[in-house]
Formats: C-alpha cells, sequence, structure tokens
C-alpha cells in the first residue's frame, strides 16, 4: 500500500514541479497522515468510542509536581501501534501490556481488541480522563477485563512480571527518569520491552543501558528491549 502511494507521490511531483524530491517528500508525509487517521477515525467510530478529542495540560485537574512536565492526552496513531508490536521479540502471550499514560484509554482498547496479550491495563495522572476510559470500555462491553486506574508515573512501581509498556510520548524527562530509575530493575529481571511512540525521551532511556534498541524508520517509533 506504501510502494504504491509513493509511486503515485513521486509521478505528481515530477509532472507538477521542478523540485521533485521536496515535493515529493511533503505529499508523502502529508499521505502518511491522511492514512493514519483515517485508520485511526475508521476504528473509532466502528465501536462507537465517544471521547477522541485531544486535552491540554492546563485542562486537567491532577495536582501533582508532574504535571510540569506532562504531554497533552491526544490519541496515537494505531497503525503505530501495530508497527512496534509487530517487533516484539517474543509472541504477545508472554506480556502483559500497561499504557503508561493511557488518556481515555483508547489504545489500550484497540490492543485488548487486536492482540493477545496475558492482561491489558492502562493507567493516568488525570482521573477525568480515566472517567472517560471507563466510559470507552462500557462502550465496547466485551472488553471488560482491561484495567484502567488512576496513577502518576513519576512514582509508580511495577507490578512483577514481563511487560510490555506502551508510551505514547507521555511526559518530558524528569518523569521519565523517576520512572526508569524506580522500574530498571524490574524491567531487566523480566526482560520486559518499551514500545515507545514519538520517542522525544529516547536519549532518557538510552542512559538506563538497554540490550536493544529497534527504531521504526520514518514514525519516531522505538521499541526497546532490557
Ligand atoms: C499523548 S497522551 C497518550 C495517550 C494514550 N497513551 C494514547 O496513546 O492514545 C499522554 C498522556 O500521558 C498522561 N500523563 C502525563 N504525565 C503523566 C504522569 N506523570 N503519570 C501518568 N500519566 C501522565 C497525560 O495525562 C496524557 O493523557
Amino acid at each position: 500500500m506504501e510502494l504504491d502511494v509513493d509511486l503515485i507521490v513521486l509521478s505528481f511531483a515530477a509532472m507538477k514541479t521542478g523540485n521533485i524530491d521536496y515535493s515529493a517528500q511533503l505529499i508523502r508525509t502529508k499521505t502518511r497522515y491522511l492514512v493514519n487517521d483515517t485508520y485511526n477515525h475508521l476504528w473509532i467510530r466502528k465501536y462507537g468510542i465517544q471521547t477522541n478529542r485531544p486535552m491540554q495540560v492546563e485542562e486537567m485537574v491532577v495536582e501533582a509536581d508532574s504535571k510540569a512536565y506532562a504531554q497533552p492526552y491526544m490519541t496515537v496513531w494505531f497503525r503505530n501501534i501495530d508497527r512496534l508490536l509487530a517487533k516484539l521479540p517474543e509472541p504477545e502471550e508472554e506480556y502483559d501490556f500497561i499504557d503508561i499514560g493511557c488518556g481515555r484509554g483508547v489504545a489500550a482498547l484497540y490492543v485488548a481488541q487486536n492482540y493477545n496479550f496475558r492482561s491489558v491495563a492502562g493507567f493516568d495522572f488525570e482521573s477525568s480522563l480515566i472517567a472517560d476510559a471507563y466510559r470507552n470500555q462500557e462502550a465496547m462491553a466485551k472488553l471488560t477485563d482491561i484495567d484502567f486506574f488512576v496513577a502518576d508515573a513519576s512514582i509508580y512501581i511495577l507490578p512483577d512480571g514481563k511487560h510490555v509498556l506502551f508510551m505514547f510520548n507521555p511526559f518530558d524527562a524528569p518523569v521519565m527518569k523517576s520512572f526508569m530509575d524506580n522500574n530498571i530493575e524490574a524491567l531487566r529481571r523480566n526482560k520486559s520491552v518499551i514500545a515507545y511512540a514519538n520517542h522525544h525521551q529516547l536519549d532518557v532511556i538510552k542512559s538506563f543501558e538497554p540490550a536493544s534498541v529497534t527504531m521504526i524508520k520514518d514514525y519516531r517509533c522505538a521499541l526497546i528491549s532490557f
């Protein structure tokens, strides 16, 4: 599919302008947004999930020092979840999945619907988003066993187990560092992975010397194994 799009884009750019490389890149980027947004939109509409709008940090009611380092709520491209999980070193059935900063829970619902993890959970420090996650869970009645809860990643201690920790750019370096300080031993002991979309704080994670980092070109995604 993406190969076909590239071919169309290149042909179009070649016809319209002398600057073929720039035009091709621009149209390819826009096409990528269109394809990934449309995939999200169709899935969300199919399952009647109503609360997909972003939430700015200023709108959040949470009172915590870590709020200064939070990123706003928005929903990840589901196809980036697929791209990351395709790189797991072991079968999904061997992992417990947690969305760190799950917001309205849409990504965790997508994962529960499409994958066979041992368990699926998500937490966020903003309670109003977790309330929406419960509502979304009700809209997908058969996904009742996802565990949504309120917690602050800066002080959160992972339960013991082998995890896929999904992060879609949830917070800035200070919180990432606290989270890693608090959980690095468990991550190593259990050979857990972090599936990181829009990986702005990848250098912080790399400073904890993971066993491997697999980059997904063009999508700012990285799968980090411990
Ligand atoms: C970009 S959204 C990602 C939402 C969801 N994971 C997804 O992929 O659709 C980042 C989320 O991280 C949450 N967050 C930010 N700082 C946090 C913290 N210290 N503890 C828990 N959640 C946090 C925000 O409230 C926001 O909902």
